[in-house]
Formats: C-alpha cells, sequence, structure tokens
C-alpha cells in the first residue's frame, strides 16, 4: 500500500453505540479518502492474528473478545502523511489523555474500548489493510 494511506477499524463498542456516522463524518472532513470501506465481524481467531504483536501483553485475551463480540467498519483511508495523520485524529490510545478534539476523546469510553483503531506505521498499513481486502476492493 502506498505510504499515503493508513488502514482503519471503527471497533464494536462504537457500532454498539451508535457511532459510525458521526465517526465517518469527523475521518471524511478530516481529509480522508475512502479507498476500502466494509462492516465485517472477525472471529477469535481473526483478531488473534490481527492482533499477534500483542500476544504477550497481559490485555491480549480481552483485546481479542473485546474485538470479536460484534461488528466492525473496516477501511483504507488516503490522504498526505496518512499513517500520522490519523493517529492525531484518533487521540491518545487512554481516552483519559486524549486531546479535546480526537475521535477517543469523543467517542471512547476506555483504555480497552476506545472506538477506533489506527495502524501504526506505513508497513503496518499495508499488512492490515491487505487483512481486510483484497485488491478488487481498493478503489
Ligand atoms: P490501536 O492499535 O487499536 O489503534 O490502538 P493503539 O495503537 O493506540 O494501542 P496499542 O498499544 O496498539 O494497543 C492495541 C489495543 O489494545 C487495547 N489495550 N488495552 N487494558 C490495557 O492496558 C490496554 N492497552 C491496550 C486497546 O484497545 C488498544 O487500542
Ligand atoms: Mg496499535
Amino acid at each position: 500500500m502506498p505510504s499515503n494511506r493508513t488502514f482503519t477499524m471503527i471497533k464494536p463498542d462504537a457500532i454498539e453505540k451508535g457511532h459510525v456516522g458521526a465517526i465517518l463524518n469527523k475521518i471524511i472532513a478530516s481529509g480522508f479518502r475512502i479507498v476500502s470501506m466494509k462492516m465485517t465481524q472477525m472471529s477469535l481467531r481473526d483478531a488473534e492474528l490481527f492482533y499477534a504483536v500483542h500476544k504477550e501483553r497481559p490485555f491480549f485475551g480481552e483485546l481479542v473478545a473485546f474485538m470479536s463480540r460484534g461488528p466492525i467498519v473496516a477501511a483504507i483511508l488516503e490522504k498526505d502523511n496518512a499513517v500520522d495523520d490519523f493517529r492525531t485524529l484518533i487521540g491518545a490510545t487512554n481516552p483519559e489523555e486524549a486531546a479535546e478534539g480526537t475521535l477517543r476523546k469523543q467517542f471512547a469510553t476506555s483504555m480497552g474500548e476506545n472506538a477506533v483503531h489506527g495502524s501504526d506505521s506505513n508497513e503496518n498499513a499495508e499488512i492490515e489493510g491487505a487483512f481486510h481486502f483484497s485488491g478488487r476492493e481498493m478503489f
């Protein structure tokens, strides 16, 4: 994936609370173009594979149970400096530390249930995008 792309998921907590429209509006208003998007649900095994980098962390079991408990909206987004700009838009992992105006400040409830995922590098954006989308689903 080119370096002007990132990958995001609107997480199950935000879907359950009906925040999908508001979150997408803010993403688009912040200058991101939607390259790929779908509503889907990860199995527990999918979530374990997606978050394999965290498998030794104490929160791993909780994380994969949460991420597979309901549907998500997965998307590939395009903008100059996409990875860093999207991390700025979502805010800190812990919503109590997230800056005013960020998605996690507005929509997250806790460190675990923090509404939105954003890739942390160009390399991971490419891996994560390819996890959810085929080449024919990228526009
Ligand atoms: P993400 O990957 O979802 O965009 O989040 P992130 O980079 O801000 O945070 P990361 O360190 O990659 O952690 C992945 C997700 O694991 C959950 N988490 N829980 N209870 C905890 O201490 C804890 N720490 C992390 C969060 O859902 C976090 O987004
Ligand atoms: Mg991360």
